[in-house]
Parts: structure tokens; sequence; C-alpha cells
């Protein structure tokens, strides 16, 4: 089966997370765009949508969207975002379109966090992937410089030039990279200044993972690992 039916299949599951009253938190992708054209057949069970990126609000409001920003709806209900890897603990690596910030922000905020992909996406180490770090522009050779030299960290920067992000900021992929600890790297380079954000999500991981594959979807549970979490306890 192609890869583009298998995102599709996996986004066509996780419609049924979705329940009347909902607010719903779009992600930016592919795998997202197969979930936006699908929406309108669930209109009347949304309540509101928030939106990770321009393109996804623009492909929104074409399907009839209105799209509230997160600071009018708060914590909410239900995030759906695919990712360029999931390892089996639904720690992601994300931001191949550019996204990983407003995209990190609205998985922290939503009380459920499904993630879709396709079964090439699942691998035993993160890493593979080239890992997006979205910068500060005037920081960029700082952070790629502070990156390369770091002796147990051994990646490769790249800037991914004539990319700006939704936020004006730049983007280095980091190839060569080896994530045994997802959790430890994603505070580490969290806290190289400069950086945005870290397109490791293992603080806030997937809670369920659709993996979208030849005989159907397959769903993991993230138990007990990462429990949902927003802004507040609920
Ligand atoms: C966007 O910045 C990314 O995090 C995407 O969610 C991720 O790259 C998955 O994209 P596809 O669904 O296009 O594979």
């Amino acid at each position: 089966m192609e890869a583009s039916n298998k995102k599709r299949s996996a986004a066509k599951a996780a419609m049924e997370f979705i329940e009347p009253g909902m607010t719903v938190g779009v992600g930016t992708g592919s795998t997202v765009n197969f979930l936006i054209e699908m929406l309108p057949e669930i209109r009347n069970k949304i309540n509101r949508v928030v939106s990770s990126s321009e393109v996804s609000t623009a492909l929104l409001e074409a399907h009839g969207f209105n799209v509230s920003t997160l600071n009018e709806v708060g914590d909410y209900d239900i995030y759906i975002d695919g990712a360029d890897e999931s390892n089996n603990r639904l720690q992601l690596i994300k931001g191949g379109g550019g996204a990983l910030t407003r995209e990190k922000v609205l998985a922290f905020a939503a009380r459920r966090f499904i993630c879709i992909i396709d079964d090439t996406k699942l691998v035993g180490m993160l890493g593979s992937f080239p890992l997006p770090v979205e910068v500060l522009p005037m920081a960029q050779a700082m952070v790629a410089l502070a990156m390369s030299k770091s002796t147990d960290m051994r990646g490769q920067p790249i800037w991914r030039e004539g990319f700006i992000t939704d936020n004006g900021n730049h983007i280095l992929d980091v190839h060569d990279l080896q994530i045994s600890d997802p959790l430890e790297m994603e505070a580490r380079i969290n806290g190289i200044p400069g950086v945005v954000t870290v397109g490791i999500f293992a603080e806030r991981a997937a809670d369920i993972l659709l993996i979208g594959g030849d005989n159907g979807v397959k769903e993991i549970r993230n138990i007990g690992i990462c429990a949902p979490r927003g802004w507040v306890n609920s």
C-alpha cells in the first residue's frame, strides 16, 4: 500500500477520537491534511479548532472552519498531528514541515495528543530523520557550532536555507544523531541559548499512536509513561 493511503487511514482512525463538543487542535503536514479534508464530515461535533501553522489555518478556513487562537481556548480536548519518527514509547521527532514550535505548544496544552503516522515512521531509536531545531536567526551559527562541537551529541547541523518559520525564525536540521535518551536530549538542546524549540517530543510524548499499515491501523497507547497534561490538572 502506498504511504499516502496509510496516512489517510491513520487520519480517518483519529476522527473516531473526536467526541461531541470537543475543541480540536490540528497539526501540520501531509498526514494531517487528510484529516483536514475529512473534518467537515463531523463539523457538527466540533466546538472549536486551533491550528499549529499558517498553512493548516488556511486549509481549515478553506474547509469552512473559523480558527480560534490558543489564547482564546486555553487548555483543550484533543490534538491530532503527524510525526517524522516515533519510537515505541511514543516519543517523537517532529518539525519536518518546520511547524515544530507551535506544534509543541498545542500538544502541551491538549489533554490528549493523538499522533498519526504511516508504518515507515516507527523506529527503534530516534535520530535517522534529521532533527529539526528552530533557532533565532541571530543565533543560528552559534547554535550550530555548539551542537557540532558537543562531543557526546556528534550531530551535523545543516541550515534549512531559505526557510523561515511562522515565527520568523530559522531551522537547523541535525543529521547523524542516535537519540538513546530523548528526554535528556530534548532538555539539553532546549537549554542552548538561541534555541527556540527542538523537534524532540519526549517530555510531552503522544498519548495514542495510530499507525497506518498494509493491514489497517494499529493503535499503541502510552500508558503510565507520559500522562496527558495541559495547563491545568483535569
Ligand atoms: C510539521 O512541522 C511536522 O512536525 C509534521 O507533523 C511531520 O513532519 C509529519 O509530516 P507528514 O505528515 O507530512 O509526514
